[in-house]
């Protein structure tokens, strides 16, 4: 049985002893202690608990209820419960006022009848939640972008989707698993400190808490674990260790999104076998065409064929068309990203993805409606998009000039619709001709 992840809170430290007996073993994990301090929010959520157990002797001071508060901003997926040897029915009116979900005692109870009733509680609100929908514990997705040739665009696509599912809100970790050339870190301009070869290496072994500490915040809400600085580090990650952080990480994350290398060796496959899904990522020229097939026929064999998306990136009308894929391939095309060499390179050089830096751009805008297929996908919710196109009116990009730009990303829109749903051919025909009957 899974256990259940605790935090103990307290600045006694006698007291969080205490409370930590209370507590079953086999029943519950101390993911960590933390006092009511000013870095103590920062700390609990990193710990990713399920329960926060605020512990408090005597009178319970009013910062403790302003503390849970400004938590309870930040955690969704926490509970909070207070526990005190001083329970009144004023405490537990005004806990409930803090969106504390249970006052529970310190003292004449027993570890047994103390972890059965937090257990209880625990349930009856993961079921709260799950019915409204709310702060819902939606099961980790492990998604992987690979091609087996380089330069397609896998590290665009695999950050600017990691980077805005975090933004819409979901606990995502970005893993660079290029390790020999991985360009995440630059992409996103983050702190290369630390890397994967640290975790492997630490004395500590692969815990989560270890991969918090060698992975790096993006202001987004993303965590990212950077691929080493050189090269030749590289070799002190093997397969089975990149197979055990993935499955460390899954119940802490709703995503886990897997920057792949393009060469097919054993941390490759690994990867693949740890996905839900595989993004694969191409372009329309004949070497892709020709790897695309190569790399569905390996993936086959390894049997890892359902989970293939086909996404075609910088893509421009030419002799190569995303259906030629379909027809070499088998495989139906997921989605089309427009060619935006401008936005791409200056996103690259900043340090900032185009969801975030240039969200307009075609490029920008087609990151974003991916990822919003992803999570609908993920969710079962569907996402609307006609905000996005009221956006668009409300700010026109200024005069006659532009409008021709505002053209090209409903067209682009058009045009990913019409893949997605296999008619490449002939919708862009049938919008000409509409036009042309208007
Ligand atoms: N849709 C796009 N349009 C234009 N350039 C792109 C696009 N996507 C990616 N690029 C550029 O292509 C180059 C290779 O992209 P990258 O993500 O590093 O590929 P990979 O990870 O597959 O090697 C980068 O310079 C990147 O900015
Ligand atoms: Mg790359």
């Amino acid at each position: 049985m899974e256990k259940i992840n605790v935090v103990i809170l307290s600045d006694d430290l006698d007291l969080r002893i205490e409370v930590k007996n209370l507590l079953l073993r086999e029943q519950f994990a101390i993911s960590g202690y933390s006092n009511y301090g000013a870095e103590a929010k920062t700390k609990i959520i990193n710990m990713f608990p399920e329960v926060v157990l605020c512990s408090v002797r005597g009178e319970v001071p009013d910062s403790v209820f302003a503390f849970v508060q400004d938590l309870l901003t930040s955690v969704r997926n926490s509970m909070v419960v207070l526990v005190t040897d001083n329970i009144s029915v004023d405490l537990v009116n005004k806990a409930a006022g803090y969106g504390i979900r249970k006052v529970m005692p310190l003292t004449d109870v027993t570890p047994q009848e103390f972890s059965e009733e937090l257990k209880t509680v625990l349930a009856l609100e993961q079921q709260r939640s799950l019915d409204s929908n709310e702060g819902k514990k939606v099961r980790c997705k492990v998604i992987g972008f690979f091609s087996g040739k380089g330069g397609t665009g896998k590290s665009t696509v695999a950050v600017n989707t990691a980077v805005y599912l975090a933004r819409e809100g979901k606990r995502v970790m970005l893993l660079d698993l290029d390790l020999q050339c991985g360009d995440v870190a630059i992409s996103l301009d983050a702190d290369t400190k630390y890397s994967i070869v640290d975790l492997v290496q630490d004395r500590g072994g692969i815990t989560i808490e270890n991969i918090n500490n060698f992975s790096v915040d993006h202001s987004s809400g993303l965590r990212v674990l950077c691929a080493p600085k050189s090269a030749e580090l590289a070799e002190y990650v093997q397969a089975p260790s990149v197979e055990k952080i993935i499955d460390i990480m899954r119940p802490f994350f709703e995503y886990v999104i897997l920057d792949m290398s393009s060469a097919f060796n054993d941390i490759t496959i690994t990867a693949c076998e740890s996905c839900e899904e595989i993004f694969m990522v191409y372009n329309t020229d004949i070497l892709s065409l020709k790897n695309a097939k190569m790399s569905y026929d390996i993936l086959d064999q390894l049997h890892q064929k359902d989970k293939l998306r086909f996404i075609i990136n910088k893509y421009e009308k030419g002799i190569i068309k995303p259906e030629d894929f379909t027809n070499m391939v088998g495989l139906e095309i997921y989605y089309v990203i427009p060619y935006d060499g401008k936005t791409a390179i200056s996103c690259v050089n900043k340090g900032q993805p185009a969801v975030l830096s240039d969200p307009r751009s075609s490029l920008g805008s087609s990151l974003r409606h991916l990822t919003d297929k992803v999570i609908a996908e993920h969710t079962g919710i569907p996402v609307l998009m006609e905000p996005e196109k009221k956006k668009r009116k409300l700010f026109p990009s200024g005069g006659m000039k532009k409008s021709p730009k505002k053209k090209q990303v409903s067209d682009e829109n058009y045009l990913f619709d019409s893949v997605e749903s296999g008619e490449t051919k002939k919708s862009p025909k049938k919008k000409k001709s509409k036009k042309e009957q208007g």
